[in-house]
């Protein structure tokens, strides 16, 4: 017979010879118009989250087909090579446009948690069967779309670094498409947040994110924020992305920029806004005066942050590194932002601080005074035959992406920085922060973050520096943190 004792020695072995242990991120949630990063001690209130960004799709969109078997989230080495150099610039989170949804990311996906990175998913892709069409609507609103964006929502849903989910891009970008596509998004959001409340562990949020068409910004803006019935509605965006290039480096400026708008039109906004793309290219290199000046300086008391377009040089210029090869150089644009973010102070907002908001009953009528043609329907097209039933019962993807051990920090890319200096160490370092000691164990072994129900697997997490006077603190390397949690075993017993 095995004592008690025995069997608990047992336990602390067994996590002690644990070559890697697995660390979880905290899933990022909202309160009013805030995103919340919630504390890992539950005796602590959350804190406002600020997103410090880019977008990131090397090769581009159209780079992506269906029958290759990678992704920008398939292969680790560039995943270890981006996180480093994504962390280097001050990144904590990421919006990816395009992936496959039958193919394995959970190393990616595990190496960004590690790194202190969220991500953002765009549900779609440019090929047909796989968006919602502008110019037709109806016919591209079918039962194979849902399905695929089902799938998307299933291999990401268990990854506690993912932020939220993009229901579109600047599907509305003219008139004609301002009057047929509103309910139709809508509905796809509607079926994507059932969907979600069916089938995964935790809300994830869903939102739209709206192309640089200032005539457009206030009635897409009051279209997807405000709730059908005056009832908490599942149509409804649970955040709101924005589009911008009106600030151009150099010669742009808060008043010449329309910034002051923004801040008007978004000013009492319900939900977080932020902007999902900024980072005007007419003047390079690029210095991103209006990360500082603008999204964290006039508008930190109305946006959640942005994100800078783009992370890899492609067809369009708005690179901040070049990759070839899978080598990486980063540009004078990656210097220029790393100093912008750098420079950002960010206030440290408790939740307890947050206001409740009431969101606002639809109101087409209002919504017209801003676009007299805009579609402001809020009857929705309900969902494609055949749809309702995978809401409730699942797509049944077997490829449900999970948080994995990482068994090195290595990339066989080399990555050089501007002034031609190659990196001689790469590694990804985790900020302390959440030292096991100050955890609470019993918060983080329930979590719904941690990977598995294994007693030895505690959740752990990075966390994102928001002042310049935390910016100088030490790093542990890998095995600290997985020593510690080691230690906290012990404790438990
Ligand atoms: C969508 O997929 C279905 C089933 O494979 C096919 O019948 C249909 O033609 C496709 N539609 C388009 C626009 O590709
Ligand atoms: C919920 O999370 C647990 C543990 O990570 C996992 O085993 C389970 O499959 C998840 N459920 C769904 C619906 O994804
Ligand atoms: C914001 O709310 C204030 C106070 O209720 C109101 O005076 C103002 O007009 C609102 N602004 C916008 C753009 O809705
Ligand atoms: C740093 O940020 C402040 C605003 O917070 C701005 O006025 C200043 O120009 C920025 N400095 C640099 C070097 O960008
Ligand atoms: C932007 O709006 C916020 C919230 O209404 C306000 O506090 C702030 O002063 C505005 N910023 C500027 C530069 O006008
Ligand atoms: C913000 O304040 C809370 C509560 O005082 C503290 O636990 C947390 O570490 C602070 N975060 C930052 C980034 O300073
Ligand atoms: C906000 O709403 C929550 C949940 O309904 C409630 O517990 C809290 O007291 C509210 N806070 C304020 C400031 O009204
Ligand atoms: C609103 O959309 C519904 C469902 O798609 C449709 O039946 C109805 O005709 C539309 N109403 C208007 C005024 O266009
Ligand atoms: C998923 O699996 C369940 C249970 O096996 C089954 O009832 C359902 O029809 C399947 N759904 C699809 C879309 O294959
Ligand atoms: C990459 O790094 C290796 C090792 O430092 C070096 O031998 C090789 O020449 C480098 N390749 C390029 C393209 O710089
Ligand atoms: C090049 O830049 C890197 C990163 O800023 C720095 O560590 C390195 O010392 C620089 N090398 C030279 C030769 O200036």
């Amino acid at each position: 017979m095995v004592s008690i004792k025995k069997a608990a020695l047992q336990c602390v072995l067994a996590a002690l010879a644990l070559p890697h242990v697995a660390k979880a991120m905290m899933p990022i949630e909202i309160h009013g118009s805030r995103f919340i990063k919630p504390s890992y001690n539950k005796a602590n209130t959350g804190e406002v989250f600020f997103i410090k960004g880019v977008d990131y799709q090397p090769g581009g969109s159209s780079g992506y087909s269906d029958s290759s078997k990678s992704d920008v989230l398939s292969d680790s080495d560039a995943c270890v090579r981006d996180a480093y150099a994504l962390q280097q610039l001050g990144v904590n989170t990421i919006r990816i446009y395009t992936i496959n949804p039958a193919i394995n990311h959970d190393k990616c996906m595990s190496i960004f948690d590690a790194a202190g990175i969220y991500v953002i998913i765009d549900v779609n892709s440019p090929l047909s069967n796989e968006s919602l069409n502008r110019d037709d609507p109806s016919s591209s609103y079918n039962y194979w779309y849902m399905e695929r964006v089902f799938k998307v929502i299933d291999a990401f849903k268990n990854y506690p670094n993912l932020l939220g989910f993009f229901s579109g891009n600047e599907v509305i970008n003219d008139e004609s498409s301002a009057k047929e596509d509103p309910p139709y998004l809508r509905a796809v959001q509607r079926d994507m947040k059932q969907y979600i409340a069916n089938n995964a562990n935790r809300t994830i949020p869903v939102g739209y994110s709206a192309a640089d068409v200032v005539s457009l910004r206030t009635a897409t803006w009051e279209y997807f924020s405000c709730n059908i019935d005056g009832k908490e509605d599942d149509s409804k965006s649970d955040f709101f992305g924005l589009n911008s290039y009106e600030w151009c480096s150099g010669t742009s400026d808060w008043a010449s920029s329309g910034y002051s708008d923004i801040n008007s039109t978004f000013t009492n906004a319900t939900i977080p806004v932020f902007f999902s793309e900024y980072g005007c290219n007419k003047n390079t290199p690029r210095t991103f005066d209006e990360v500082s000046e603008g999204v964290f300086g006039g508008l930190v008391n109305t946006l959640s942050g942005g994100l800078i377009y783009e992370y890899s040089e492609e067809a369009a210029d708005y690179g901040l590194v070049d990759i070839t090869d899978g080598d990486l150089k980063m540009e004078k644009d990656y210097t220029n932002l790393q100093k912008q973010y750098e420079n950002v102070t960010i206030a440290n907002i408790s939740e307890s601080d947050v206001d409740n908001s009431t969101v606002l009953t639809c109101n087409s009528k209002k919504i017209k005074s801003a676009y007299s043609s805009f579609g402001a329907n809020f009857t929705l097209p309900s969902a494609p035959g055949g749809v309702s039933s995978l809401i409730k019962y699942g797509v049944n993807n077997t490829n449900i992406g999970k948080i994995v051990s990482i068994s090195g920090k290595e990339t066989k890319y080399n990555i050089t920085w501007s002034n031609g200096t190659e990196v001689s160490d790469v590694s990804i370092s985790i900020n302390p922060t959440y030292s096991i000691s100050t955890l609470d164990t019993t918060a983080s072994l329930s979590s719904s973050t941690a990977s598995s129900s294994s007693s030895s697997t505690a959740s752990s997490t990075t966390k994102t520096s928001k002042s310049k006077g935390e910016a100088g603190v030490a790093f542990l390397p890998y095995g600290s943190i997985s020593a510690a949690i080691a230690v906290a075993a012990l404790a438990l017993i």
